[in-house]
């Protein structure tokens, strides 16, 4: 976790293969098909507030919110292992992070999301962006990959692309870093999450 900080303090942006153990991130996963099966999750939108919209264009993932203390013993442990982190990030950045909300995602074949920033037109609630991988089989020409723009604040020039394998953690300042979802050829599975300011 401490190798994930000096990264983000370098520059804005981390990920660490292996963060979530895989055991661990397999139960999330078995949760994720579950509650998918069970018909929870709802198509992905787009903006805040009135502005809220689900645009086929922009992104094509559904999502299932994760709430604090009502979800299984395994959200928890992923949560108390994300509280660790913020209080690392506070103690270090003194950032201020006081909150944590996050969804599963599932992306279907072909589904994708267009570059975008997290954080809200009009907000700066989200701060720092984590998202957890849950494909044990990813494979190269899976498809499926984040592909995040380096320089902060454009969505031009160089970027990295990041394998959304089982396990791997990604972390990033939400409003500084351009970001989209490439195409992915299998179902992929996801753990998004923002830590918030008030
Ligand atoms: C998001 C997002 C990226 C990913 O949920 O806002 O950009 O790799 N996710 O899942
Ligand atoms: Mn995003």
């Amino acid at each position: 976790m401490l190798a994930l900080l000096d990264t983000m303090d370098q520059f804005g942006w981390a990920t660490l293969e292996g963060a979530f153990g895989d055991a661990d991130s397999l139960r999330l996963r078995q949760e994720c098909e579950a509650a998918c099966q069970r018909g929870e999750f709802k198509r992905a939108s787009v903006g805040k507030g009135i502005n809220l919209e689900v645009r086929d264009e922009v992104r094509r993932d559904q999502v299932l919110w994760i709430e604090p203390g009502e979800g299984s013993t395994e959200q928890q442990h992923y949560l108390d292992k994300v509280e660790t982190l913020r209080l690392l990030l506070n103690q270090r950045f003194f950032l201020g992070l006081f909150d944590f909300e996050s969804h599963f995602a599932i992306y279907p074949e072909g589904g994708f999301y267009r570059p975008h920033l997290d954080q809200h037109t009009g907000t700066r609630d989200r701060i720092v962006t984590v998202i957890l991988y849950l494909n044990p089989n990813w494979q190269p020409g899976d498809g499926g990959e984040l592909k995040l723009w380096t320089n902060s604040g454009t969505k031009t020039g160089a970027f990295t692309l990041i394998e959304p394998r089982m396990g791997t953690v990604v972390c990033f300042m939400s409003g500084d870093f351009w970001h989209e979802v490439l195409p992915a050829k299998h179902i992929r599975m996801s753990v998004s999450g923002w830590f918030r300011q008030r």
